[in-house]
């Protein structure tokens, strides 16, 4: 089946933190193995994981010490390739990890690129003499933190650039051996059945940079995270990664049937640059503005439609609520929106990510303070900036750890709060629950082509309802009236003038099937999924 990924569901799947099958309190291969059965149930088509490749850890795998290997804390080759064939099987794709920007201190490459300035590896990655006083040879500071990007190597008594940890120097994709090796990395995952790559801060990639200091961001105020004092004009969003973009899909095109995801925050207008020119470059540059957008139904409304504006004919859209970087989606909406934004999520035009653990509307987890993991909490300690709390475990059952791992083991974060009622187990059986509405609403997208495939048109409400029509682009009467109610008071909504529809979904009360025409009294945070049965 051609272009799944445009009809498709991904999930993100954190792998520390879906299943521990060996019981040392950390996620694994097997652990996630164990688990398709419930993304083929909940009906995703596929499945990205997170990095799986040996690493120290600095960056919880973002640093990746061998880009063909398996970490033995997830497991071995042979437990990876069990995994991608058992996805096969249940009709699920697996989509890995490209750490692009950078690889691991401990890389190979790496080691013997620092070895000497004559190394046949010296040019993989960015060598630099010192500044004219002496100093780093730009004012590039690091993302984790907002230290100098640069960091001496005594021994060679130049400077390597890491735009993360020092742990994590930038590779030089103007070399054209490195070019050659990540290349093959490619190949060598889709050979053995991979389907496709989210390819990691794809927007930073660089291929011959200008070494000029960035200027100051005269917004920076104290308490911000200090990576932000200044702009970022020579460091990201290069012609660059549009270069590194095309070779990373060529190969891609090599083969039938992948997807190539990438990592890009820029608003909307920047976005779309990474569709490629001539559709030669990403399939999906990942949509975060729901993520940054407010959470009301204007602010909302005017981000889709702003997107579905730009979004190239050649292109496809993508949404993305939550992730491994950000605070999870209910803690920042709260548990009702929570329902109505994947409500919103599966119903608009095109491909929907989520994260593990939104199905069931997981809140962030409390990390107390010797427990902290995060290298970026780490270092900019209480700036809220930290990424542990949306990496707790899955929650799947009432049982100790929510089932993430045996009972006497410890796993590597502690449970996030109300794991007795927000789990798999207790959720599955409720048919008002999130999960069953998330559930629901899959199969729904699934079954109706103007869910997957349809058009999309918004309307004009009253203030805190966002409404919008989806149209089977073969189909005339195959469409729907989605009404969300970003509010916790009743709204009330005059349908178009002769409309008569089926609710499907409530997104707080899960099923109904009550008929809608008039007017509309929309219930505290509630949408509904409205199948349109007559519209003038
Ligand atoms: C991406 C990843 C993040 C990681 C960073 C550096 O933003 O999503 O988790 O820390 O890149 O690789």
């Amino acid at each position: 089946m051609s272009n799944w990924w445009k009809h498709g569901i991904v999930y993100q799947v954190y792998p520390r933190s879906f299943q521990d099958a060996d019981g040392d309190g950390v996620g694994d291969l097997a652990g996630i193995t164990d688990r398709l059965p419930y993304l083929a149930d909940l009906g995703v088509d596929a499945v990205w994981i997170s990095p799986i490749y040996p690493s120290p850890m600095a960056d919880f795998g973002y640093d990746v010490a061998d880009y063909t290997g398996v970490h033995e804390l997830f497991g071995t080759m042979d437990d990876a390739d069990h995994l991608i064939e058992s996805a096969h099987d249940l009709g699920l794709k697996v989509i890995l990890d490209y750490v692009v920007n950078h690889s691991s201190h401990q890389h190979p490459w790496f080691k013997e690129s620092r070895s000497s300035r004559d190394s046949p590896k010296r040019d993989w990655y960015f060598w630099k003499d010192p500044g004219a006083d002496g100093g780093p040879p730009t004012n590039w500071v690091s993302r984790f933190g907002g230290g100098s990007a640069w960091e001496f190597d005594e021994q060679t008594g130049q400077y390597y650039l890491h735009t993360y940890l020092a742990e994590q120097p930038d590779l030089n994709w103007g070399n054209a051996d490195l070019r050659r090796a990540m290349l093959d990395v490619l190949r060598f995952w889709m050979d053995r059945g991979v389907d496709g790559f989210r390819v990691d801060v794809a927007y930073r990639a660089m291929v011959a940079p200008q070494w000029r200091d960035n200027p100051p961001n005269p917004d920076w105020k104290e308490g911000m995270d200090p990576y932000r004092k200044l702009q970022e004009t020579y460091t990201k969003n290069l012609p660059d990664a549009h270069v590194v973009g095309r070779m990373l899909r060529d190969v891609v095109d090599e083969y039938d049937d992948r997807v190539l995801i990438g990592e890009v925050t820029l608003p909307v207008d920047r976005l779309m640059a990474f569709y490629g020119k001539n559709a030669d470059e990403y399939h999906l540059p990942f949509n975060f503005n729901l993520i940054h957008s407010d959470w009301t139904a204007e602010s909302v409304r005017a981000h889709v439609d702003a997107y579905e504006h730009h979004v190239p004919t050649t292109g496809w859209p993508n949404y993305v609520l939550g992730n491994h970087d950000q605070h999870r989606f209910a803690s920042r909406v709260g548990p009702a929106q929570a329902r109505v934004g994947h409500m919103l999520l599966l119903t608009l035009r095109g491909t929907p990510t989520i994260y593990y653990g939104d199905e069931l509307g997981m809140p962030d987890g409390r990390i107390p303070p010797e427990m902290v993991q995060d290298p970026w909490e780490l270092k900019t300690p209480g700036l809220g900036l930290g990424r542990d709390p949306a990496r707790t475990p899955m929650q799947w059952s009432t049982a100790t750890h929510a089932g993430f791992c045996p009972p006497d083991a410890e796993p590597w974060l502690p449970v996030g709060p109300g794991a007795d009622v927000i789990n798999v187990e207790v959720q599955q059986q409720e048919t008002s629950s999130m999960l069953s509405l998330t559930k629901r609403l899959i199969a729904l997208r699934r079954e109706n082509p103007a869910l997957h495939a349809g058009s999309y048109r918004s309307f004009d409400t009253p203030e805190g309802v966002f409404a919008y029509a989806r149209q089977s682009p073969e189909d005339a009467t195959d469409r729907f009236l989605i009404t969300l109610n970003f509010t916790a008071e009743t709204q009330t909504w005059t349908l178009p003038d002769g409309l008569y529809g089926t609710v499907e979904a409530s997104a707080r009360y899960g099923r109904r099937d009550d008929t809608v025409q008039g007017i509309l009294a929309l219930r505290p945070n509630d949408g509904l999924l409205i199948r349109i049965e007559h519209s003038p």
